[in-house]
């Protein structure tokens, strides 16, 4: 069907009385194969969800285009959706010293999110957006293919795995997405929130443990 064709149809729905349609992931997925380029100019000129309408601009992911980790966080906070690129803020900052002291780089990972545009006040995901946009998160593991997924949180490993599930519970344990290793841990900001020292050395101790299963992984 042609976009007029498309268009009509849309238009009779609406007479109807129907202003929403529900429909699956697969058929909201963007049309394979793409390169990661092609994949993310798609992600740049985004409107399937509301957040286009209040982003400043989305914020596709970056990195190595052969990646052996792949970072996944939530969505783009404020300074990310000014620059465009993710994790820059401070919570960006804490990421990068993580990644540095695992022995890699910015430019050797890849540091994407669960949603690419800014969700308002900072505040978790919808379903309906995860819904809109976690297809453009799984061509970018397809294409990417990394070793191994570390997902940055509970909004991350949730949404990537299915489940709703507490991070405590899910840290510390290795589980699986389409045969890709994925180690869940702290996300940064949680670590920057907590008031007690005791507490920022034992979330800081438990996600520097986490990455010790990741670095296991990559030398087997
Ligand atoms: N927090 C996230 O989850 N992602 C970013 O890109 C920045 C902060």
């Amino acid at each position: 069907m042609n976009r007029t064709g498309l268009a009509e149809w849309l238009h009779f729905f609406r007479e109807l009385g129907v202003d929403s349609l529900n429909l699956p992931a697969s058929v909201l997925a963007p049309k394979e194969p793409v390169s990661l380029e092609s994949l993310h100019k798609m992600i740049l000129s985004c409107t399937r969800c509301p957040l286009h309408k209040t982003r400043r601009q989305s914020v596709p992911g970056e990195g190595s285009q052969h990646p052996k980790i792949m970072f996944i966080g939530e969505g783009p906070g404020e300074q990310e959706d000014r620059e465009g690129r993710p994790f820059v803020g401070k919570a960006g900052q804490l990421l990068d010293r993580l990644i540095q002291r695992m022995g890699h780089s910015r430019d050797s990972v890849f540091i994407g999110n669960i949603v690419k545009c800014r969700p308002p006040g900072n505040r978790d995901p919808n379903d309906s957006e995860v819904k809109a946009c976690l297809p453009y998160l799984h061509q970018q593991i397809g294409l990417l293919s990394p070793r191994v997924i570390v997902c940055l949180g509970k909004v991350a490993a949730n949404r990537l795995l299915g489940t709703n599930t507490a991070i405590s519970r899910m840290r510390g344990r290795v589980l699986s997405f389409q045969g890709i290793p994925v180690v869940p841990t702290y996300h940064p900001s949680y670590i920057l929130h907590q008031r007690e020292k005791e507490a920022v050395t034992r979330s800081k101790w438990d996600v520097w443990s986490d990455m010790q299963e990741v670095l296991k992984l990559l030398n087997s």
